[in-house]
C-alpha cells in the first residue's frame, strides 16, 4: 500500500508526459529550432506585413534560402527561362483568373519570401509529404491521405511539363486535416520517386490558418528530401511579386462566380530546371533546379491532376473542392480544365491515355469530362463533402 502511494505521483507524471508528448519541446530541441529558423531567414532588404498578417522579407535573389541546399553550392540563379511561353491566356466563359502578385513588388535584385517561424516548423513536423499518385494506388489502406486523380499514363510520351486551370474555394478544415488540389509531375519507383506538385490547399498544419493558399511540394528521392514551399532549401524564386504560400482569392461560390489559378510547369531543356508559370500572363515565378531530382532530369513519365484529403485523427476526411461532389454542372464542383502536357518540341497537348482514381468514393468523386468545348479543353471536376473515411 505504502509503495503504491509513493509511486502514484510518479505514475501521474509519466502519464501526463506521454499525453503531452506531441506538444512537448525540449530545451535542446528548442535551441535547434532557433538555429534552424535563423539559418532559414535571410537578411532582408525590405520587410512588410501582408493583410493576412504574414511577414514577407525581400531577400537578395542570390542569397535566398533555396541556395543553402548542398547540391546547389555552385548553382548560379537562372533569371530567365529558355521557354517560348508568353501567355497561358485562354479565356473561359465560366471563370475568371485569380490575379497574383504584390501591388508593390520587392526591390530589383530581391525576391519575396514568407518568413519562417519556430511554430511553422513545429506544426509542419507532423505533416506528411504529398503522396505519389502511383504509390497511392498500390497501398491506399495504409495511409490517412486519400487521392482523387486523373493520370496521363502514356509513358511513350516523355512530358516536359504540364498544367491546367483549377478553381478555388473556401473550405472548412480541422487542425489535423488538409485538403489539397494540385498537379503532379512524377517519375520513378515509389521508394525513390521524384515529384513536383503545385496547387492550392487548406492546411492548418502548414500555414497555421484555414485560408486557401498556393503551395508547392517537391521530393527528389522518395520523400528522403524535399518539403513544402520554402520550408527547406530547393525552390528558387525569381519573380519579385509572387509569394509562394500566399492566400488566393477571390474564391468561387457554389453555383456562382468561379475563380481559377492558371498553372503551367515546364522543363527548360537547356538548363534542365523545372519552371513554374502562373496566371494567364504566364508570370515566371521560379524553378526547381534539376540537381534536386534523382529522376525528372530529362522530362517526366507521368503527369496527374486532382486532389488529396488527409483524414484527421478521428478518421474524418475534410471537404475537397467546393465541398460538393461533381454532378456535371460546372459551377457545382472544383474544376481542373485545359489539362495539358508539354511535348519535346514545346507544344502543349491534352492528356492521352488516362486513368482516373478515387480512393474513397464514399466521400469524394471525380468526373472525367474529357475534351469539352474549345475554351475548356480537357476537363475534370472533382471533390466532395468529406466525412468518415476509414475502411
Ligand atoms: C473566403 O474566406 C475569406 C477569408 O475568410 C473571406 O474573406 C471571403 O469572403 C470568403 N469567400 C467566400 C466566397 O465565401
Ligand atoms: C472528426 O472531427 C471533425 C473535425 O473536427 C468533425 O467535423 C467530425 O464530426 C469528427 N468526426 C467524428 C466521426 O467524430
Ligand atoms: C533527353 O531525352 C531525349 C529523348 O530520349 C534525348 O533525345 C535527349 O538527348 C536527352 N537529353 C539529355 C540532356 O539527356
Amino acid at each position: 500500500m505504502k509503495v503504491n502511494v509513493e509511486f502514484a505521483p510518479l505514475l501521474l507524471l509519466f502519464f501526463s508526459l506521454s499525453l503531452c508528448e506531441m506538444a512537448y519541446i525540449s530545451e535542446e530541441d528548442d535551441l535547434d529550432l532557433e538555429i534552424q529558423v535563423r539559418t532559414m531567414n535571410k537578411p532582408s532588404i525590405k520587410t512588410f506585413l501582408t493583410k493576412e498578417g504574414d511577414t514577407i522579407d525581400c531577400v537578395d535573389i542570390n542569397k535566398q534560402p533555396a541556395l543553402d541546399h548542398p547540391q546547389l553550392k555552385d548553382h548560379k540563379v537562372q533569371t530567365k527561362p529558355n521557354l517560348h511561353v508568353t501567355s497561358l491566356h485562354q479565356t473561359s466563359p465560366n471563370a475568371k483568373s485569380i490575379g497574383f502578385g504584390l501591388e508593390e513588388p520587392c526591390p530589383i535584385g530581391t525576391v519575396p519570401i514568407r518568413r519562417v517561424t519556430k511554430e511553422d516548423l513545429i506544426r509542419a513536423r507532423s505533416l506528411p509529404g504529398i503522396p505519389s499518385v502511383a504509390a497511392m494506388r498500390q497501398n491506399t489502406d495504409f495511409s490517412n491521405q486519400h487521392v482523387v486523380s486523373l493520370t496521363d499514363n502514356m509513358i511513350e510520351n516523355i512530358k516536359y511539363g504540364g498544367g491546367g486551370d483549377v478553381t478555388v474555394y473556401n473550405l472548412t478544415v480541422a487542425h489535423d486535416q488538409f485538403s489539397a488540389h494540385n498537379i503532379w509531375i512524377e517519375t520513378g519507383p515509389p521508394e525513390h520517386v521524384s515529384m513536383i506538385a503545385f496547387g492550392w490547399m487548406v492546411s492548418p498544419q502548414l500555414f497555421g490558418d484555414t485560408l486557401s493558399r498556393t503551395f508547392t511540394y517537391w521530393t527528389g528521392d522518395g520523400h528522403r528530401n524535399g518539403c513544402y514551399n520554402v520550408l527547406c532549401p530547393g525552390f528558387v524564386q525569381v519573380d519579385r511579386g509572387i509569394i509562394i504560400g500566399n492566400p488566393v482569392g477571390p474564391t468561387s461560390t457554389y453555383g456562382g462566380s468561379q475563380y481559377e489559378i492558371a498553372i503551367h510547369i515546364q522543363q527548360d531543356k537547356i538548363t534542365g530546371n523545372w519552371w513554374l508559370l502562373l496566371t494567364y500572363k504566364a508570370i515566371k515565378v521560379g524553378y526547381w533546379p534539376k540537381e534536386l531530382f534523382r529522376y525528372l532530369r530529362n522530362g517526366s513519365l507521368h503527369t496527374a491532376w486532382g486532389g488529396i484529403g488527409m483524414a484527421g485523427s478521428n478518421g474524418s476526411c475534410p471537404p475537397m473542392g467546393s465541398g460538393h461532389r461533381p454532378d456535371g454542372t460546372i459551377d457545382h464542383a472544383t474544376v481542373f480544365r485545359r489539362l495539358h502536357w508539354v511535348r519535346s518540341d514545346g507544344k502543349s497537348l491534352p492528356p492521352d491515355k488516362t486513368t482516373t482514381w478515387v480512393d474513397r468514393s464514399n466521400v469524394y468523386d471525380l468526373m472525367n469530362h474529357r475534351r469539352t468545348i474549345f475554351y475548356s479543353g480537357y476537363m475534370i471536376s472533382f471533390g466532395g463533402p468529406g466525412g468518415y473515411c476509414k475502411v
